[in-house]
């Protein structure tokens, strides 16, 4: 299709590669997110008059077809489409004549495709939020079924005080448990809508945003049209500053995971198919996998800082700087997504080897403990300290899962709480299909295909 703003000159073939570049390829991703838009401006228009009936089912019919080849994979976009909204509306004007030239009545491709990206986000980020739940919540079952293992607790990787599998995997639990919960509010920032705002400006026709945002599942419009620009890209920063933390996280347990995999420690054991090997070393089985998982939640991190420097100096309205934000966007939350998957694998095939960790519980991992005994008996915890610092020689080993057991305070190995952890588990990931189910809802009664989604992997 030509450009949607050609008119008497073709753009040198240069500025279009550069213009361009991979933007209609990353386009696919949008297109649902855009059909679906464009039926519910569609009725927006037909509601004001500006579409007449026959004009609007003929689109719906259109847009719905584009929704049926996009999930067959057969959608095309070409480089010189420029990207989907082109591509769409170029079809809807070769499939229905007339109508297809209407449909970009009150609108600009900047908001249109501010529209897209924030359906697609706003799914995402709860597909996310489920994801990293359900990661939490494995390994909260991981924590409940390894409770009383005992694991020698390190501070500066030294051995420190008696600790267990399950303080471990709690720990990350509750910790993507906060990471999750920052998606979940996040997706409240992202359930508005910016449809109407134009080209930063809005226009002068009547348009009834609330319903166009209504037909969409949108709790609310974005209501400054400047700000609903404005808002490209920093809302793409906040969705890949949730993801850095997943993957800060995700990189944090991979690291304890070689660290306590390796042969000399032995705490665990990856399974075979979970491992590589050497093309030299016959001997080797190397841990790949949680390698790339950190070196992939750099690359997360990375992609959160390309959009935030896009957007620092840019001024008020849109600029096509806000373009090259796609590709990190759709980078960095494609791998926060597969590292939860891989961390999920991994913990499944984690093989727990209790012989190991049990006397891996050297002696001089109870010398806290000792003083502790003696405090208990009336000793003053100073000069208790001091002393059995000075014969160190003297700590014995104490019975390694009894000593977890006596820690009762809460959070500590002997009172993990973990049904409750499990409760809050279970709350975020059903909250998060209620509301997915409610967007869904609203995409059939837009397009009345079901099980439509926006976001394609
Ligand atoms: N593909 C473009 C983008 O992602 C669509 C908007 C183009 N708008 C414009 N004024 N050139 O930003």
């Amino acid at each position: 299709m030509s450009k949607l703003w050609q008119k008497d000159y073709s753009l040198d073939s240069l500025m279009e590669e550069f213009t361009v570049s991979k933007d209609y390829i990353l386009d696919q991703q949008l297109v649902i997110a855009d059909a679906l838009a464009s039926i519910a401006h569609a009725r927006g228009l037909e509601l004001i008059g500006l579409l007449d009936e026959e004009d609007l089912s003929s689109l719906e019919e259109g847009l719905q077809e584009v929704i049926r080849l996009r999930q067959k994979d057969a959608f095309p976009i070409t480089k010189s489409d420029e990207d989907c909204h082109t591509a769409i509306e170029g079809f809807l004007t070769d499939r229905i004549g007339e109508a297809g030239k209407r449909i970009h009545t009150g609108r600009s491709r900047n908001d249109q495709v501010q529209t897209a990206l924030r359906l697609w986000m706003r799914e995402f980020s709860l597909k996310l939020c489920r994801e990293t739940g359900t990661l939490a919540k494995n390994l909260l079952l991981f924590a409940k079924r390894y409770e009383f293992v005992p694991m020698p607790g390190r501070t500066h990787m030294q051995i420190a005080m008696p600790s267990s599998v399950g303080l471990w995997a709690a720990s990350f639990a509750e910790e993507l448990y906060d990471e999750a919960q920052h998606l979940m509010q996040l997706s409240w920032t992202l359930d508005q809508s910016p449809l109407g705002s134009a080209a930063s400006y809005g226009v002068p026709l009547a348009l009834d945003r609330e319903f166009v945002a209504s037909e969409m599942g949108f709790s609310r419009v974005q209501n400054n049209v400047l700000y609903a620009n404005n808002s490209r890209g920093k809302f793409e920063a906040m969705l890949l500053d949730s993801c850095d933390y997943i993957g800060l996280t995700i990189s944090k347990l991979a690291q304890d995971l070689i660290l306590f995999t390796l042969p000399e420690f032995g705490y665990f054991s990856l399974p075979q198919e979970l491992c590589t090997g050497s093309s030299i070393m016959p001997q080797k089985k190397n841990p790949d996998g949680l390698e790339l998982a950190r070196s992939r939640s750099a690359l997360v991190s990375a992609c959160s800082m390309q959009v935030k420097s896009i957007i620092r100096s840019l001024p008020s309205g849109y600029n096509r700087d806000f373009q090259d934000t796609k590709e990190p966007l759709m980078q960095g939350t494609k791998a926060t997504w597969t590292l939860v998957q891989i961390m999920a694998l991994m913990l499944d095939g984690l093989i727990v080897n209790e012989e190991q960790l049990i006397q891996a519980c050297v002696p001089s991992l109870y010398a806290t403990d000792i003083v502790m005994q003696k405090v208990l008996e009336g000793g003053n915890f100073r000069d208790t300290y001091k002393d059995v610092g000075l014969h160190l020689d003297a700590v014995a080993a104490l019975d390694p899962i009894e000593t977890i057991k006596t820690r009762t305070s809460l959070g500590t190995t002997g009172n993990l709480a973990l049904d409750d952890d499990l409760m809050f588990v279970n709350l975020m990931i059903d909250g998060c299909t209620q509301v997915l189910d409610s967007y869904g809802e609203a995409y059939e009664s837009l397009c009345g295909i079901e099980g439509v989604e926006t976001v394609l992997y």
